[in-house]
């Protein structure tokens, strides 16, 4: 059973990191092996518009430190995505990110989309803002839900949407912290 997290953020022990490291203990209580794309420190390129991906289905043309972390996308068991807003929008590492995700997209015939990677998934997300509203951002977190969790097919567990960050830092936020480990466990029940 492995758990893969993509990390958006750059601060390494932020808020965002905090709240995933807190999914990734819960994952591992419940018997999983997790692993973590810390985006901001992988020498990693966002897509270069090449379109192999659109022959070469499933697999991404760029070959960098991202590459196996998008293979263990299609063999994990379960995938969380954590990202900071950054000017009412994701982080410029998780766009990257998302950017190369188009290479697990394959074409359907007639049109739209189909997945390279296999169905029985199990997703969650962690978003982290200043805003105190949790819904402000909702747009951009769905399309992040849709574009790496739900438009693969896989099933979302739990999504956390911390909020305040200046008054309230994740790391101090006992509940939040819990609940982050209850959604790690629902990972890999
Ligand atoms: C460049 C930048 C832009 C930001 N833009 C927003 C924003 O548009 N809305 C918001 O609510 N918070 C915004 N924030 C605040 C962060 O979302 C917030 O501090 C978050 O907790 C950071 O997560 P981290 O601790 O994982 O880095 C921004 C922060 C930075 C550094």
């Amino acid at each position: 059973m492995q758990v893969v997290a993509i990390n958006g953020s750059p601060r390494k022990s932020g808020n965002t990191s905090t709240l995933i490291h807190a999914v990734l203990e819960g994952a591992r209580a419940a018997g999983a092996e997790t692993v973590e794309a810390h985006l901001h420190t992988l020498d990693m390129k966002g897509c270069m518009g090449c379109l192999a991906c659109r022959t070469k289905h499933g697999v991404c043309a760029q070959q960098d430190a991202l590459s196996s972390f998008l293979e263990q996308i299609k063999t994990c068991d379960a995938l969380v995505v954590g990202c900071p807003i950054y000017m009412y929008r994701i982080s410029g590492q998780m766009k990257l990110f998302v950017d190369r995700v188009y290479s697990l997209y394959t074409p359907k015939p007639g049109g739209g989309y189909n997945t390279a990677v296999p169905p029985g998934k199990r997703f969650a997300m962690v978003i982290s803002q200043g805003a105190p509203d949790p819904q402000q951002y909702q747009r951009s977190v769905r399309w992040l839900a849709g574009m790496t969790g739900s438009g693969h097919g896989m099933t979302e567990v739990g999504r956390i949407i911390h909020v305040d960050s200046a008054a309230r830092p994740a790391a101090k936020d006992t509940a939040l912290l819990a609940e982050a480990g209850e959604i790690g466990r629902r990972l890999v029940a």
